[in-house]
């Protein structure tokens, strides 16, 4: 996408007021006119049964009230069962069942004819290939292809270790995902269905929307639990403002909720526009982008050396944090935007992933300086290389301790050992004060030492110290992934514990028996022999051994 979704909604609504006022002037062709999207030629085109509309939005309460307000008339009615739902920020998907065997499946498209994904489809673990229990003679499932937060996060630091370009948010991630020509790709990809309604049935007979969603998790698929049956305005809005705070503190991107008439005679008698139905409506969030001037970039070094441009802000305020630094990725990112110092800027925030800049607020610039790449690493002064081909600086320096502190905060995070309360403040006390050289020495920390730091007192230390006995029992492929090796991912780590089923038989292992592995290319199997090849390395497995390790 060019611009923000929220200057999207913004230029849509304006373009259907325009048209509103003068509609002989509305183009056949307009963007208001068609439910979105395009189908593109690399895949076979696929015409679903019945079209895949849009959803009307609303940005403020009284617009749900409109939409009410508009049901209770046409229905002559002063009430109408309601569901409210998540609106997850994800890809479309029709999937077609035949005698419930999954037939096709397909991306919206223009919402009449979408591309044939079948075989991508076929990939994903929550997308069943023969439905459960009595299921219809046909039925088109339509859910959302999501990738979590989580997952997210993890599948952009393994590009970026492996010097690929990282993806802009989930739903880019997902949606690049599913449109790969090679179904392998799809398949190393961790995407993951969530069904929200139906298309054409044939021999299905639900008298609800709410009893479709109880059938479809009863067939096996995902169906996201909040859906909430609810009837008047109030409590309509009180759930979407619920969804709304909560918005954090779902595993998966959402942006809004949709509000939908449950039952089906209901929704017959409401029909439909051009685009959308008139029985639902998305209720959008506010957006988390801001504006604010750019104040400097600074080289950061992390894990593994990757030197990473990070934007230092004026502090502004989004979605109810304060942010000032914001991560610029890579230098080509940053050519590629034209982000320059003093510009004022676009930052988005989804979630719980680190702020963004999205880039400069076009016809405000006011920067000049461009970033330059140090040549020397800017906390212990090594030389800064870039390896052929690649979009990432590195520090070659081989005891930089800002390499150590991110190594061991890789180390201690959630998706590794997990050691809780070992984060990026005491991580760096620990190094500060000599306590910590390497991961071996997490395992000999003393209550003592620890409460004398600053912060820190006896009862967080004992917590601590508890939190580390937890992670010497983590399964092997999170060790594995804690290591920090180059190019082994969250998955790729699976990959090898399943494959060798303990830490001395894969630091064995040779070149050879790692690419005979499925999903282990020749980068990763080349930097996973390097690495334990290296004395230093050698060194370390065998003291976390010796520390207790299981
Ligand atoms: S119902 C007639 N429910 O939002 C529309 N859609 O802007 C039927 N979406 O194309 C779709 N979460 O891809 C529905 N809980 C939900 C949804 C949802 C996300 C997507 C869907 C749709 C788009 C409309």
């Amino acid at each position: 996408p060019t611009i923000s979704d929220a200057d999207y909604d913004r230029l849509f609504r304006e373009l259907e007021k325009l048209e509103r006022a003068h509609p002989r002037l509305a183009s056949q062709g307009s963007p208001t006119a068609r439910p979105g999207g395009e189908a593109l030629d690399a895949f076979e085109r696929s015409t679903h049964l019945a079209p895949m509309l849009s959803l009307a939005n609303a940005f403020e309460n009284v617009e749900v009230e409109e939409f009410l307000k508009r049901a209770y008339k046409a229905l002559d009615r002063r009430e109408v069962d309601l569901v409210v739902e998540p609106k997850l920020d994800g890809v479309a998907i029709n999937l077609v069942y035949e005698s419930g065997r999954l037939v096709r499946a397909a991306t919206r498209g223009d919402g009449n004819t979408g591309e044939d994904i079948s075989e991508n489809a076929r990939t994903i673990a929550t997308v069943p290939l023969e439905l459960r229990a009595k299921s219809p003679k046909l039925i088109e499932v339509r859910g959302e292809v999501v990738i979590s937060k989580q997952d997210f996060a993890s599948l952009n630091t393994e590009r970026e270790e492996a010097g690929q370009s990282v993806f802009a948010n989930p739903r880019n991630a997902a949606a690049g995902s599913l449109r790969q020509l090679d179904p392998q790709i799809t398949a190393t990809r961790p995407l993951s269905l969530y069904v929200h309604s139906f298309g054409a049935a044939e021999g299905a007979g639900f008298e609800r929307h709410s009893e479709f969603l109880a059938g479809a998790a009863g067939w096996g698929f995902k169906v996201f639990p909040t859906a909430r049956r609810c009837g008047d305005l109030e409590t309509t809005l009180a759930h979407c403002h619920r969804l709304a705070a909560g918005r954090d503190s779902f595993d998966v991107d959402i942006d809004g909720a949709v509000i939908k008439v449950d039952r089906m005679d209901d929704r017959a008698r409401l029909g439909e526009l051009a685009r959308s139905p008139r029985w639902a409506l998305a209720y959008k969030f506010k957006p988390r982008q801001a504006t604010t001037r750019l104040l400097d970039i600074k080289a950061s070094v992390g894990r593994l050396g990757t030197i990473t441009p990070v934007a230092e802000l004026e502090p502004v305020e989004l979605g109810g944090v304060t942010v000032s630094s914001a991560s610029l990725h890579n230098i080509d990112e940053l050519e590629r935007k034209d982000i320059r110092i003093g510009d004022q800027v676009t930052i988005e925030r989804a979630g719980d992933v680190i702020p963004q800049v999205i880039g400069p607020v076009k016809g405000k610039r006011r920067g000049k300086r461009r970033f330059k790449m140090p040549a020397k690493c800017p906390v212990c002064g090594s030389k800064v290389s870039r390896e052929e081909g690649q979009a990432t600086h590195r520090c070659t320096g081989r005891s930089c301790p800002a390499q150590l502190k991110e190594t061991l905060r890789h180390f201690a995070s959630k998706t590794a050992m997990d050691i809780d309360g070992l984060g990026q403040k005491l991580v760096t006390s620990l190094v500060d004060e000599g306590m910590v050289r390497g991961f071996a020495d997490i395992y000999r920390l003393e209550a003592d030492a620890l409460a004398g730091l600053e912060r820190m007192g006896r009862r967080s230390a004992d917590n601590l110290l508890a939190a580390i006995e937890q992670s010497r029992s983590r399964p092997l492929s999170r060790f594995i992934f804690a290591l920090g090796i180059r190019h082994v991912g969250v998955t790729t780590a699976r990959v090898l514990a399943r494959a060798f089923g303990d830490i001395e038989r894969l630091r064995a292992a040779s070149e050879e028996e790692l690419l005979a592995l499925d999903g282990c290319g020749p980068e990763m199997a080349a930097a996973a022999t390097s690495f334990f090849a290296d004395p230093a390395n050698r060194k370390l497995i065998d003291e976390l051994l010796a520390a207790g390790l299981s």
